[in-house]
């Protein structure tokens, strides 16, 4: 099913996991893609994308059809993300799906929490999501029309320990989604959130979660993790699938969700049922 023929659809943090998921999906229903992704370790995070990475979503993109274009830059930083949005103007002449995805974890007790741990998290997660949407609402509000949709997190809506910084930023992504929600409606721009539980990706694989899930064992492995994390929703999964997480996203950027805005949707098993709101 090609419903995105002919769109135009920018997404950061695009070299691996749910990022590259998406661009795929898209790349397969018709849309040429603009991929961001910072391509380098941020010290505290667990394993980020590498240049090989982004170059081989860029393959696979292209293998699909797609046209593509590739930029290597940091979320954080405005003025990379407005020339972000430049490169996208001048190479396809428009931007209709924002796929504001980037993000990364690290942990600890906030009262240990070492500066870093603490502001990374929140510069990428929040910090990351905001100055990519300035730079592309612009464009989208003077064409009249777009899809923006943040990646939160199921803790985007309650606290967690050890993840302060990382519950904070996703916190905010929901503010900043609902507010310019507000602002974009008259310029027939939507605005969401997408909210997933722990999704099968690096973020979720990796020694430090493991360890913060079963500190009782030395060196855990996803098995001994599991059941830990099917104790958190009500659907007992542990994880759930990149193509969960796609499904949910390309709802949102397509056209049956045109007067859906201002959300945050969870793909979560149920998890979010606890939750007041
Ligand atoms: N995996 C999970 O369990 C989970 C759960 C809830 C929400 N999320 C969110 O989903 C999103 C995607 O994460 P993922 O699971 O695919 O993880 P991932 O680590 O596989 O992919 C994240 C990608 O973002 C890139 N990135 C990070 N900081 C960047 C920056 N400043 N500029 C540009 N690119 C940057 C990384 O290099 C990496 O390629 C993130 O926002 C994450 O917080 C993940």
């Amino acid at each position: 099913m090609r419903n995105f023929d002919g769109r135009i659809a920018v997404v950061t943090g695009a070299a691996k996991g749910q990022g590259r998921s998406h661009a795929l999906a898209l790349a397969q229903r018709g849309a040429d893609l603009v991929l961001v992704d910072i391509a380098e370790q941020i010290p505290c995070a667990s394993r980020m994308g590498t240049p090989e990475e982004l170059e081989e979503t860029a393959r696979l993109v292209e293998a699909l059809g797609a046209s593509c274009l590739t930029v290597k830059a940091d979320t954080r930083d405005p003025q990379q993300m407005r020339d972000v949005a430049a490169a996208a103007v001048e190479r396809f002449g428009r931007i209709d799906v924002l796929l504001a995805n980037a993000g990364i974890a690290a942990y600890g007790p906030v009262r240990e929490m070492a500066d870093d741990v603490w502001r990374d998290v929140v510069d990428v997660n929040l910090g990351g999501v905001a100055a990519t949407i300035r730079a592309v609402a612009p464009v989208m509000a003077k064409q009249r029309s777009g899809r923006i949709i943040a990646t939160a997190s199921s803790v985007g809506r309650e606290g967690g320990p050890n993840n302060a910084n990382y519950a904070a930023s996703k916190w905010g992504v929901i503010g900043l989604v609902k507010s310019v929600a507000i602002e974009m409606a008259p310029y027939g721009v939507t605005v969401n959130a997408f909210s997933p539980m722990s999704v099968s990706t690096d973020m979720c694989h990796n020694d430090l979660t493991y360890r913060l899930f079963r500190p009782d064992l030395a060196e855990p492995t996803a098995d001994d993790v599991r059941d830990t994390f099917a104790t958190l929703n009500p659907m007992a999964v542990p994880w759930i699938e990149v193509s969960d997480a796609t499904a949910a996203v390309l709802f949102l950027a397509s056209d049956d969700a045109r007067y859906i805005t201002g959300v945050a949707l969870d793909v979560a098993g149920g998890w979010n049922a606890f939750h007041c709101a």
